[in-house]
C-alpha cells in the first residue's frame, strides 16, 4: 500500500465512532449500496467477499431496514452480494418493533433511516465445523468474529462517506428474529443503524 493510501486508511480508522443521532435527511441508494458492499460486497467470481469467512463458508446475509432511502419503498429488503443488489422480502416492520426487542432502550434502532441487519445461517457453520468441535461452539465463534470484520468494514465505509452509525448486539435473539421477520436458517448476529449524523 503507498503512503497515501496508508494515511487515508488511518485517518478513517481515527475518526470511526459511534453515532447514535441522525438528521431526518434520507439516505441516498447509492450510499447505502457502499455500505452493503463494504459489509458483504462479493470480490470475485468464486463468492469470495469484502470479509473474510472461515472454509469460504460465507453464512452471513444482509438485511435491511429501510425507513427513509431515495428511491426504495419503506420495508425490508435483503441484499444480493452477487449482483450488488437488493430486493424487497418484506413490507414495513411496526414502529417500536426493534426496540422492543432490545436489551435497553436503544431508540436509534427506530431513528435510523436504514437498520442493516447482519445475520447468519448460524446452523449452517455449526454443523459445517462440528467435526472440529462437536458442541457447535467453533461454528457459532466464527460466525460471530465475521459479523464482527462485516460490522468493522461498515463503519469504516460509514466513515468515509462523511455519515454515522452504531452496531448494535444488546438485543433478545428470539424477539429479534421474529420483529425482522427471518426465515428459520436465519439468526440475528449484530444490527448496524445507519444515517445522517444530527448536527
Ligand atoms: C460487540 C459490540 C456490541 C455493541 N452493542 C451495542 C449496543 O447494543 N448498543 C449500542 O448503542 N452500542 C453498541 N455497541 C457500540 C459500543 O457501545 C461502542 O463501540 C463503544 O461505546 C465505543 O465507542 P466508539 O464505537 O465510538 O469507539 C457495541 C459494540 C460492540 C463491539
Amino acid at each position: 500500500m503507498d503512503t497515501q493510501n496508508s494515511a487515508l486508511l488511518k485517518d478513517l480508522l481515527s475518526t470511526r465512532r459511534s453515532v447514535r443521532s441522525f438528521s431526518e435527511e434520507p439516505l441516498s441508494l447509492a450510499v447505502l449500496e457502499t455500505f452493503l458492499y463494504a459489509g458483504q460486497g462479493c470480490t470475485s467470481g468464486d463468492g469470495r467477499r469484502t470479509a473474510p469467512s472461515a472454509h469460504a463458508l460465507h453464512p452471513l446475509v444482509l438485511r435491511v431496514v429501510v425507513r427513509q432511502v431515495e428511491g426504495l419503498a419503506p420495508g425490508v429488503y435483503t441484499y444480493d452480494c452477487q449482483a450488488g443488489k437488493l430486493s424487497r422480502v418484506a413490507g414495513p416492520i411496526a414502529n417500536g418493533s426493534l426496540n422492543s426487542a432490545a436489551l435497553g432502550d436503544e431508540k436509534w434502532l427506530e431513528d435510523a433511516p436504514a437498520v442493516i441487519a447482519i445475520v447468519a445461517k448460524r446452523g449452517l457453520a455449526i454443523d459445517h465445523f462440528s467435526a472440529q468441535q462437536a458442541d457447535g461452539l467453533r461454528g457459532a465463534r466464527y460466525v460471530d468474529f465475521e459479523a464482527g470484520a462485516s460490522a468493522q468494514n461498515i463503519y469504516l465505509a460509514v466513515t468515509a462517506a462523511g455519515l454515522g452509525g452504531v452496531v448494535v448486539m444488546g438485543f433478545d435473539d428470539i424477539k429479534m428474529k421474529q420483529a425482522l421477520g427471518l426465515e428459520r436458517a436465519l439468526f440475528p448476529i449484530a444490527l448496524f443503524c445507519v444515517g445522517n449524523p444530527l448536527k
